[in-house]
């Protein structure tokens, strides 16, 4: 038989486990179980239960009338309904089939049909999840409790000034609803793919950023032991260089200097993938900024249209991060892909989260993980940095 390369009679892709399973069990999984991850805005965390779903698991979250969030498994654990019709009062979430009252880290307060309204109310534990509160998002750790690493802090978000603040920006990427129909990998990696700027955001869709990113650079990756970082150098008409980084940290952080150039020097922002399930992925992204100013330029497409305004010709037209992402399909045929010269970036973002799932398969702790809680917060490299002359690398 003639293989000239027609599409009659071709395999079927497959995907690679060790990068897009999120369930627990599952290498991946497993791995993604030892960081913490944003689940929910805290303005989602209220007297109402909340149904959401982190890493393929179903669970409700809820605030407490004092004020507590808590985060606990959908079944109750006496006969099984769900907490989502559970009542919430100042110290937990109340049962509403016979009244079993839980607080935010699952202990049993009260069963009100009982006797003494519950003898050995120490026998009796909610499946849930401990939350911390942190710029406005929820973040939930839903690994072991004898391996919780202490909750990370990030340098950019400290120390702010009175007329500053740290705001979520609610969209995925740089346009695009923030909950997208696809495994979370493929929008993680997309972060170190530093040659789609141009063809996408450029030579497809028209200038989506700044006119500077429209020159072409000169790029290399960093492997790091808290991830990959990308530098792009451009030189620019008046002599100096737009020295530009990008990074990626384990598991799921991308901190991607605003591309609208609007803030130069180091990034005032960045952003976490969620994996909801294999299939779905919400971005969460926080940037810091002057009360005064508006939070981050989103790319116009067109006659001054934003993503949302677009007829699905327009999407055709003005393609974004949104569009090719989500257009790898819900979980990516790994085996249909050829990776070449220009995907370094992707190449080493998969090959250090799959050396990392083995070290935890292996028993090992995985990098970007402290377990000092008075730890300094990390430091983030990325930014848009104009420098005189030239660089180094
Ligand atoms: S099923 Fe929840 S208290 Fe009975
Ligand atoms: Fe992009």
């Amino acid at each position: 038989m003639t293989d000239d390369g027609r599409a009659y009679g071709r395999q079927a892709g497959s995907w690679d486990p060790e990068l897009v399973e999120v369930g627990a069990g599952t290498p991946a999984g497993e791995l993604l179980r030892r960081y913490w991850h944003p689940v929910a805005q805290a303005t989602e965390a209220t007297a109402t239960p909340r149904e959401i779903r982190v890493l393929g698991e179903d669970l409700i979250l809820f605030r407490t009338a004092s004020g507590e969030p808590g985060l606990v498994t959908p079944r109750c654990c006496h006969r099984g309904t769900t907490l989502f019709y559970g009542r919430v009062e100042d110290d937990g979430i109340r049962c509403p089939y016979h009244g079993w009252l839980f607080a935010t880290d699952g202990r049993c307060l009260d069963q009100p049909c009982e006797p003494d309204r519950g003898r050995n109310l120490d026998r009796y534990r909610q499946p849930w999840y401990p939350v911390v509160e942190y710029h406005g998002l929820v973040f939930a750790y839903l690994g072991p409790a004898d391996r919780q690493p202490a909750f990370p802090r990030y340098d950019i978000f400290e120390d702010l000034a009175d007329d500053e603040e740290v705001v979520i920006i609610d969209h995925f990427a740089f346009g695009g609803p923030s909950e997208a129909p696809c495994n979370w990998f493929q929008t993680h990696e997309n972060s170190m793919d530093a040659y789609h700027v141009f063809i996408l955001h450029n030579a497809i869709s028209g200038p989506q950023f700044d006119p500077r990113l429209e020159i072409w650079p000169d790029v290399s990756w960093q492997r790091h032991d808290w991830g990959v970082s990308c530098s792009q150098d451009r030189r620019l008409p008046d002599g100096t260089t737009l020295h530009r980084v990008t990074e990626t940290r384990m598991p799921t952080i991308r901190v991607i200097p605003t591309p609208t150039l609007s803030v130069l020097g180091k990034t005032n922002n960045m952003s976490w993938a969620l994996p909801i399930d294999d299939t779905t992925t919400r971005v969460y992204a926080l940037v810091r900024k002057p009360r005064s100013d508006a939070p981050q330029g989103l790319p116009v497409y067109g006659e001054g249209k934003s993503w949302f305004d677009l007829s699905p010709e327009e999407h055709q037209h003005y393609p974004g991060d949104y569009e090719t992402q989500v257009g790898q399909g819900p979980m990516t045929l790994h085996s249909e892909e050829r990776l070449a010269t220009s995907d370094r970036g992707v190449s080493l973002v998969r090959l250090q989260f799959k050396d990392q799932v083995r070290v935890v398969a292996a028993g090992g702790d995985p990098v970007g993980t402290s377990f000092d809680a008075d730890g300094p917060p990390i430091e983030l490299i990325a930014g848009n940095y104009i420098i005189d002359g030239e660089t180094d690398d």
